[in-house]
C-alpha cells in the first residue's frame, strides 16, 4: 500500500487538525483538498482526481455540517451528506482505495439513556442527522473497505463551533441560558484526528490492521450543554453566570436528541486506542485559543 492520504473538506475542523498533524508524519503524503479543489458532489471531478492521485486511504471530513440551516435546505444537505459520500465510496472501490468517513450522534433519536453502541438502532429526529445516516447507508451499498466513524459535538480553535461562539457571547453578557437537557460528550476534533491518524498508521504497516466497520468516537464522559459551557467559563475565566434551561425553552429549527452519548468501546479495542476525558481535552483546546 502506498502512504498517499486524501482529505476532502480539509478547510473545516476536523480538516485543519489533520493539516496540523500531518507535519509530524512525513512519512505519509497528504492531499488536502476542499470544495474550491474538489468538490465531493461531482462525480467525474472525483473520479478524474482520484485516478490522476490514486491515494491509498480517503478521509471524508467534507459534509453540509449547519444542523438548524439544513431544515430549509434538504436538496443540498442530501447531495453533500448522503450523495456524495456514495460517490467517493465508488471512486475508492474503482481505485482500490480505503475510505474513513465521518457520521454523527445525530442519526440516534436520543430515548435510550444510555450510550449507543454501534448495533442501535439509528433514528435520526432531523435532516441533517437523516442525510447523515443516509451517507453511511450509500457508501455500504457500494463496498465494503469503509470505516465509518460516528463522533459527537465536536469543537475546535478552528472554524464556527459551540466553544467558539460561547465564549463570545459569554464575554458580552452578564448572563446567558443555556440548554440543560440534552446530554452528549463534547469531541475535540484533534483527538478524532490523532485517532484517524493512528488508524492510518496502522493500515499502512499493515493492512490486516485495517478493520471496515462503524464505530464511535468521542471524547470520554458526558455533560449537558450547560455544564459544557460552565466548564469553558471556568476554564477561560469569563465571568458570566449560566442559567440552566429546557429545550423547549430555547426552540431550534431542527430537533436534537436529548442523550447521544456514545459507547466508544470498539474502536478502543480495535486500534488499540486510548481516549482522553472531555474535560481534559477542552483545558488543552482552551489553552490553544487565542483571544
Ligand atoms: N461539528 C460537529 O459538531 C460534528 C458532530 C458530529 C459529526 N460531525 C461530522 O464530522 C465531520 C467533520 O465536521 P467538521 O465540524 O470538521 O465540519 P466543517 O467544519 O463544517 O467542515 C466541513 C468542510 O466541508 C466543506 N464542504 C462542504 N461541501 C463540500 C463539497 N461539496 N465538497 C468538498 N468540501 C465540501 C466545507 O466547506 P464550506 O464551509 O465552504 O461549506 C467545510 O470546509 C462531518 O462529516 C460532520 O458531519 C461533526
Amino acid at each position: 500500500m502506498n502512504s498517499k492520504i486524501l482529505v476532502t473538506g480539509a478547510n473545516g475542523q476536523l480538516g485543519n487538525e489533520l493539516r496540523r498533524l500531518c507535519r509530524t508524519f512525513p512519512g505519509l503524503e497528504f492531499i488536502f483538498t476542499d470544495v474550491d479543489m474538489l468538490d465531493i458532489t461531482n462525480p467525474d471531478a472525483v473520479s478524474v482526481f482520484m485516478e490522476a492521485s490514486k491515494p491509498a486511504i480517503v478521509v471524508n471530513c467534507a459534509a453540509f455540517t449547519h444542523v438548524d440551516k439544513a431544515e430549509d435546505d434538504v436538496k443540498t444537505v442530501r447531495k453533500i451528506n448522503s450523495l456524495a459520500p456514495q460517490v467517493l465510496a465508488a471512486a475508492c472501490a474503482m481505485e482500490n482505495a480505503y475510505l474513513i468517513h465521518i457520521s454523527t450522534d445525530y442519526i440516534f433519536d436520543g430515548e435510550k439513556n444510555e450510550p449507543y453502541t454501534e448495533d442501535d438502532e439509528p433514528n435520526p429526529l432531523s435532516v441533517y442527522g437523516s442525510s447523515k445516516l443516509e451517507g453511511e447507508e450509500k457508501i455500504k451499498t457500494v463496498f465494503d473497505d469503509y470505516v465509518i466513524i460516528r463522533t459527537s459535538w465536536m469543537y475546535s480553535e478552528y472554524g464556527s463551533n459551540f466553544l467558539r461562539n460561547i465564549i463570545a457571547k459569554g464575554k458580552e453578557n452578564k448572563q446567558i441560558e443555556v440548554v440543560d437537557d440534552q446530554v452528549g460528550s463534547p469531541t475535540y476534533a484533534r483527538d478524532l484526528a490523532n485517532c484517524i491518524i493512528d488508524i492510518i498508521i496502522k493500515s499502512i504497516l499493515n493492512p490486516m490492521a485495517y478493520l471496515p466497520g462503524t464505530y464511535h468516537y468521542s471524547n470520554q464522559g458526558n455533560c449537558s450543554w450547560a455544564e459544557f459551557t460552565e466548564e469553558i467559563f471556568r476554564l477561560k475565566g469569563i465571568d458570566c453566570e449560566v442559567v440552566k434551561v429546557t429545550t423547549d425553552k430555547y426552540p431550534t429549527k431542527a430537533k436534537r436528541p436529548k442523550y447521544s452519548v456514545l459507547n466508544t468501546s470498539k474502536v478502543r479495542e480495535s486500534f488499540g486506542i486510548g481516549i482522553p476525558n472531555w474535560r481534559d481535552s477542552l483545558k488543552e483546546c482552551i489553552s490553544l485559543l487565542n483571544g
